[in-house]
């Protein structure tokens, strides 16, 4: 059996199914090309026929992206099809993901079908995309609670019907990892044409074994693993990118497996996902997390600095931590900002790199050092974010011990600016509150955080809010090396994010429909 293991990669369709997680097309695409250098050998740019907003963004990732397989998913319905293959037909390497349930639980209660019929519409399902791309996956939704025996028959009709990837997903997160493993042995065992096609495993975390259910499937044969960064994904998440392949990177003794990873870059696209999906990575989160390679304890401390082995299984440079790149400072010219971006995956038109170039200055004036995330975090707030309707324009806080914190905005809306002032239990509230009655917004704030971006005293500040209205719920983010103008910052863009969705409710109608 072959020992190379095939990364799909679904953050920009499993992923952005977290709630709030939506990207847009420019998001997207820069996630897209983050994750081409990464090395994933496919990935799932979305759901085309979920929203015109979503076929957009597939289709400009379909457009840019070379190495990578860019897949697009659809139902078994034809019209989804035909949106799907519309997005992708000019990629590279174009490949359907089309996908049906197979379980009896919803057979019954969903899909209002019997077995046969689930069968022949994924015959005709794969089929109708055969003859639009050789490159077809069909996925049998809620396998793990599927009964054996009708699972390989579906795969053995898909794959004779044209499949070539055959995907096993643990949809609601089922499954353990013993049994995961024995299910996709016992498919590989019973179904008579399995060697025409890849055995793929997409397993969700739900009660924390989505790694664990995904080695387990690899064990047994599967050679392709889907997964996301930082394991983002609808409700408890996805199988995390990082965990499967440190895995299979420092248990290489044992598991003899290959993939096409550069570790390296591990932690910049965990950063770049965080930072542009607005998902905060938990502090104790495996590989990426930030104290994954901290020491507190003084003899493991000890340990480490006699000998890193002692205590750490991986090096943090391994996969790309501690290797915060000290980019460009106050004195650098256009040429080498310039120079930069285009490193880090950017070509901006002339107005836009003027733009960036002129916060950039700004920036460099209030902070000594400027690090690669810096300059993503400029980036996405000047550039992918888009304007949207409102855009703080000044801001000034009055705070301490004997003052009412009070704040003074002036607001863009639309072309129109307006001002006013208001107060708040702090300086942040005041800022908030001061903002929210100015949009005449109703939204709650239902969370905040605040990270440093870099090292240093005068690292910059990275604010997250999550504002919520009318069952709606949007994240904001924003940076700066004043937490209270970052917060506001945030505050904006989340108002931003909100009037985004109410203006395409079928952003909020996607995020529920796979
Ligand atoms: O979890 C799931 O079943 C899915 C399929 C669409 C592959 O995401
Ligand atoms: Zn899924």
């Amino acid at each position: 059996m072959e020992n190379r293991v095939y990364i799909f990669d679904t953050t920009l369709r499993d992923g952005e199914q977290s709630p709030g997680a939506s990207m847009n097309a420019a998001e997207k695409l820069r996630v897209a090309r983050q994750l081409e250098k990464l090395g994933v050998d496919a990935l799932e740019a979305g759901f085309p026929a979920s929203s015109e907003g979503d076929f957009e963004s597939v289709q400009m990732v379909a457009h840019k992206i070379e190495r990578a397989e860019v897949v697009a998913l659809a139902r078994t319905a034809k019209a989804d099809i035909d949106r799907a293959w519309q997005a992708v037909q000019k990629a590279a390497k174009p490949r359907i993901h089309t996908f049906i349930a197979t379980s009896d639980i919803h057979l019954e209660h969903k899909l209002n079908m019997n077995r046969d019929a689930v069968i022949q519409e994924a015959v005709e399902a794969v089929q109708y995309a055969k003859a639009l791309t050789p490159n077809v996956e069909f996925s049998a939704e809620d396998a793990t609670r599927t009964d054996r025996d009708f699972l390989c028959r579906v795969f053995e009709a898909v794959i004779a019907a044209g499949a070539t990837v055959v995907n096993l997903p643990d949809t609601v997160g089922y499954a353990l990892p013993q049994e995961f493993g024995e299910q996709v042995a016992y498919v590989r065992a019973h179904t008579p044409n399995m060697h025409q096609a890849v055995l793929s495993v997409h397993c969700h975390n739900d009660l924390g074994l989505a790694t664990a259910n995904t080695l387990a499937g690899i064990h047994a044969g599967a050679r392709q693993a889907e997964v996301t960064i930082n394991g983002i994904g609808e409700r408890a998440g996805n199988t995390s990118l990082e965990e499967v392949v440190m895995t299979l990177y420092t248990r290489e003794d044992r598991l003899k497996l290959t993939h096409g990873i550069h570790a390296e870059e591990i932690y910049p696209t965990s950063r770049l996902a965080s930072l542009i999906t607005g998902i905060v990575v938990q502090p104790n989160k495996a590989v990426v997390g930030a104290n994954a390679f901290a020491h507190e304890a003084g003899i493991h401390q000890d340990g480490v600095l006699k000998n890193p082995m002692t205590y750490e299984i991986m090096r943090p440079e391994t996969v790309g931590l501690a290797t915060n790149r000290l980019v460009i400072g106050k004195h650098s010219g256009r040429h080498a900002f310039k120079q930069k971006l285009a490193e880090l995956g950017y070509d901006f038109s002339k107005s836009d790199l003027d733009r960036l170039f002129e916060k950039f200055k700004r920036l460099a004036d209030k902070r000594k050092e400027i690090y690669d995330e810096d300059l993503e975090v400029l980036v996405v707030e000047a550039i992918l974010r888009g304007s949207g309707t409102y855009a703080l324009e000044y801001l000034n806080v009055v705070s301490g011990t004997v003052a009412v914190p009070t704040a003074t905005v002036k607001l863009k809306i639309k072309d129109q600016v307006v001002q006013g002032a208001g107060f708040g239990v702090g300086p942040i509230d005041a800022a908030f509150n001061t903002i929210a009655k100015l949009a005449g917004s109703r939204s709650q704030l239902v969370r905040f955080s605040v990270n440093a971006i870099s090292g240093g005293m005068d690292a910059q500040g990275e604010v997250t809010v999550r504002l919520k209205e009318n069952g709606r719920v949007a994240l904001g983010k924003g940076a700066d090396p004043d937490i209270i103008t970052a917060s506001a910052r945030a505050y904006v863009n989340g108002l931003n994010h909100l009037e985004y969705m109410k203006q395409n409710p079928s952003l909020t109608l996607r995020n529920s429909s796979v």
